[in-house]
C-alpha cells in the first residue's frame, strides 16, 4: 500500500473513532416563568444573537453532530450557559443580575456574540442600534464606566 493510502486510512479511522466520543447536546427543561422578562425589542435581539449559547433553547446546527466541530460547539454552549442563561434569568438574585448587566453592557461592544459563531450565523451580528438598545436596557449610563470602572471588572 502506498504511503498516501495508508495515511488516508489512518485519518479515516481517526475521524470515525472521533465520532464515537460522546458529547452532550441537550436543551435542559426549565420553568418558562424563569425566562428573562424584558421589552420585546431587547428580547428579540437576545433571541437572535445570544440564545444559542445562553439559553436552554439552543438550536443545534448540523455540524454540531460531527466531531471535531461538535466538541467546540458543545463547549461554547456549556460554558455560555454557566455564565449567563436567559432561560433562568428570573431565578438570579438582584446582585447577580446587576453584575451580569454590567458584563453584557461591555460584552456587546466586541466580544459577543463570539466571532466564530457570527461567521456561521450572519443574522446574529449586532448592529450599532442593537448595541444601543441592549445597553439602554441595562440602565447603565456610559459616564458610569468612567466614574466607576470597578463595576466593570469581574
Ligand atoms: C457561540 C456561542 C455564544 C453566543 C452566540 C454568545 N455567547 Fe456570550 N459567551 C459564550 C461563551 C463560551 C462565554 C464564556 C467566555 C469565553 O469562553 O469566551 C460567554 C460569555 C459571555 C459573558 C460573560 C463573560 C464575558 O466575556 O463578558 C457575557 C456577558 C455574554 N457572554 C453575553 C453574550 C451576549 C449578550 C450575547 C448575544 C449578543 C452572547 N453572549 C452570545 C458563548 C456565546
Amino acid at each position: 500500500m502506498s504511503v498516501g493510502k495508508t495515511l488516508g486510512l489512518i485519518f479515516l479511522a481517526a475521524f470515525i473513532l472521533m465520532q464515537l466520543i460522546p458529547v452532550e447536546r441537550n436543551n435542559p427543561k426549565s420553568d418558562p416563568a424563569l425566562e428573562i422578562e424584558a421589552p420585546t425589542a431587547v428580547k428579540e435581539i437576545f433571541r437572535r444573537s445570544c440564545y444559542d449559547c445562553h439559553s436552554n433553547e439552543t438550536k443545534w446546527p448540523w455540524y454540531s453532530a460531527i466531531a471535531p466541530a461538535k466538541w467546540f460547539v458543545a463547549r461554547d454552549v456549556r460554558v455560555g450557559r454557566q455564565w449567563l442563561n436567559f432561560s433562568e434569568w428570573e431565578s438570579y438574585d438582584e446582585k447577580k443580575r446587576e453584575k451580569l448587566k454590567a458584563m453584557i453592557f461591555k460584552a456587546v461592544g466586541l466580544a459577543m456574540p463570539l466571532g466564530t459563531y457570527v461567521k456561521m450565523h450572519k443574522e446574529a451580528q449586532l448592529s450599532q442600534k442593537d448595541r444601543d438598545t441592549i445597553r439602554q436596557w441595562t440602565g447603565i449610563r456610559p459616564e458610569e464606566i468612567m466614574n466607576n470602572p470597578k463595576r466593570f471588572l469581574y
